[in-house]
């Protein structure tokens, strides 16, 4: 019987290893500038004809080769950047394999000119492969690599490519994204003779992002900075207000490397809890750094996965970095300028005080108040004053701070209606003349479905026969609180779907009940009330942010006052 297995030809081997590494120009860019940067170029220029279809130009002025290094450089498995095993544990080049200069080779018409500087530059050529000629070359220390006929001894690849456009916004993005793994590098990238990118030498990464995302977006994004345990996240965030449905940018990065991960990206807008509008879709750059055996890099063919040995701990780690760099932040909300939230602007002086007789309207009820400060009495010392029997406002030190007392309110009771969801619940104030209320299907059918949480929250609801229902007790989460209004408006909006885009159903419930139970805009106010409600404000999660993603607090900056009235 013939023989039927055989080992293939080298260049079909490698025909087919490119098939994994080489998808498009944009993988030729991407493989050529990592090993451009992998030798420590200063600057690198890219140059494309037609989207790289007939022409794709890498130059760097980095190490080089001498001779030898150049002609192995383009066999399959030649590296100079790992020797054992044991090295690809934390590797810290993007390259390892020795595989993506043989791989482009075998699929391409390729040139090669190189030197070290020292000894006498090289200039080779390579067909589908085949190693042509070698010659010597004066050029300058650095590398050139120009690749033409992109699969041209593979048509059916070929016949893949996508446009012209789609291949040149590919390979842009290829680039961009390598751009931002080293700020300090320049760039450049010439697209039919003209320049479509060029961002200079030594810049950070803030720099780098504006030059590349553009200053408008970029614009709208605060720095993440945190860490936990072996875990430290660093980067940028786009601030809730500014998240749109499309058009964002993500980019991730661990240990220096950029990858793809969706769930990654989830949890980072888990961070974002309920500051966004459920369809908003925030932009981000997250850049992890976890000890070198904590991820595997070399899981994905064209490297654009890793994996993590904790996964979870790494979803963690991006969620709460997310939700402390937006913990920290009142972004749109200082009038003039942008600014981090540190923390409320609080008045001078000791800020707080421990107040005899305060506990009024908000202490007669601590049913959805965190336990926390129940019982103990504090208060803001400065003056408070409420405008427009809607805004509570006061001074601190470094300008006049401006809380919307609704917005406020509904932060306060979500948090806490969150936590009472997954704690024993809320006690109920029984009435004393239970009420009858005519519900709709829709609504009948809203009641059913969060029936949990309804009670979880202090009511105590019963079917009356046809369409009716009876309430016996309702929450009091305030003395102003009208317990059947509230309850009638949640069950309207569960029924319409409000919050619908809400993912998880308890936050749902918890931000229709929020916004339904707070005090109200023009709602008179206590000072004593007003105290609480910024004390309470200020001991959530997202003081900054109601549950709508919108302000709760509006700073006008003493040097804006300043500004505006010519002292400075
Ligand atoms: N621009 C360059 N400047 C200097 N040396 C280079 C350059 N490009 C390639 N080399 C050398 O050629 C070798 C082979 O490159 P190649 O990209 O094929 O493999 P690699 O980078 O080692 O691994 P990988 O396949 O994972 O990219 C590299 O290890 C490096 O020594
Ligand atoms: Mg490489």
């Amino acid at each position: 019987m013939a023989r039927r297995v055989a080992i293939l030809p080298d260049a079909v081997a490698d025909q087919i290893a490119a098939g994994e590494v080489v998808e498009r120009p944009a993988s030729v860019v991407k493989e050529l500038v990592e090993n451009a940067l992998d030798a420590d170029a200063c600057h690198v220029r890219v140059r494309l004809e037609q989207g790289g279809k007939t022409l794709i130009e890498v130059s760097d002025d980095g190490t080089g080769m001498g001779r030898e290094d150049a002609v192995l450089a383009l066999d399959r498995h030649a590296t100079s950047k790992i020797r054992t095993a044991a090295d690809l544990v934390g590797v810290r080049s993007f390259g390892f394999r020795g595989e993506a200069l043989p791989a482009i080779a075998s699929v391409s018409r390729l040139a090669l000119a190189t030197s070290d500087g020292e000894t006498e530059g090289s200039e080779l050529a390579v067909a589908g492969g085949r190693l042509d000629r070698v010659d010597p070359v004066a050029r300058q220390r650095g590398t050139t690599v120009i690749v033409r006929g992109l699969f041209f001894n593979t048509p059916a690849r070929r016949k893949f490519l996508r446009s012209t456009a789609s291949e040149t916004r590919a390979a842009h993005d290829a680039l961009t994204t390598l751009a931002l793994t080293h700020p300090g590098t320049g760039f450049e990238l010439e697209v039919d003779g003209i320049q479509r990118l060029h961002v200079p030498e030594n810049q950070s990464l803030a720099e780098r992002l504006g030059a590349v995302w553009g200053r408008e977006l970029t614009g709208t994004l605060v720095p993440v900075s945190y860490a936990a345990g072996s875990f430290q996240v660093t980067g940028f965030v786009q601030r809730p207000a500014d998240a749109k449905p499309t058009g964002r940018r993500t980019q991730l990065f661990v240990n220096g490397r950029p990858f793809r991960d969706p769930f990654l990206i989830r949890a980072a807008e888990a961070g974002y809890r309920s500051s966004i509008h459920p369809g908003d879709r925030p932009s981000l750059l997250l850049a992890l750094t976890v000890a070198p055996d904590a991820v595997d890099v070399n899981v994905h063919p064209a490297k654009l996965e890793v994996r993590f040995r904790d996964r979870i701990g790494a979803e963690r780690v991006v969620e709460e970095a997310v939700r402390d760099a937006l913990g920290r932040l009142v972004a749109a909300t200082v009038v003039g300028r942008s600014a981090e939230w540190s923390g409320p602007s609080l008045p001078a002086g000791p800020a707080f005080e421990t107040r005899e007789g305060a506990e009024e309207a908000f202490d007669q009820a601590e049913l959805l108040t965190s336990s926390a400060i129940a019982g103990d009495s504090t208060g803001f010392r400065a003056p408070l004053v409420q405008m427009f029997d809607t805004y509570v406002v006061y001074e601190a030190p470094d300008g006049v701070v401006i809380v919307d007392q609704h917005s406020a309110h509904e932060r306060i009771i979500y948090e806490s209606v969150i936590a009472q969801l997954h704690g024993p619940g809320a006690p109920a104030q029984q009435l004393l003349l239970p009420i009858t209320l005519e519900l709709t299907d829709e609504e009948l059918d809203a009641l059913e479905s969060f029936a949990q949480e309804v009670r979880a929250v202090g009511f105590e609801v019963e079917p009356f026969g046809g369409r009716s229902v009876v309430l016996h007790a309702v929450p009091s989460p305030h003395p102003r609180f009208d317990g059947a209004a509230c309850f009638r408006e949640t069950i309207a909006d569960l029924a319409r779907g409000r919050f619908g885009g809400w993912s998880n159903r308890l936050e749902r419930f918890a931000a229709s009940f929020a916004c339904r139970a707070a005090i109200k805009a023009g709602q008179p106010l206590s000072e004593p009330e007003m105290r609480r409600l910024l004390l309470r404000l200020f001991e959530t999660e997202l003081p900054p942010h109601d549950v709508h993603g919108r302000a709760t607090i509006v700073q006008l900056p003493r040097e804006e006052l300043e500004r505006r009235f010519g002292r400075r």
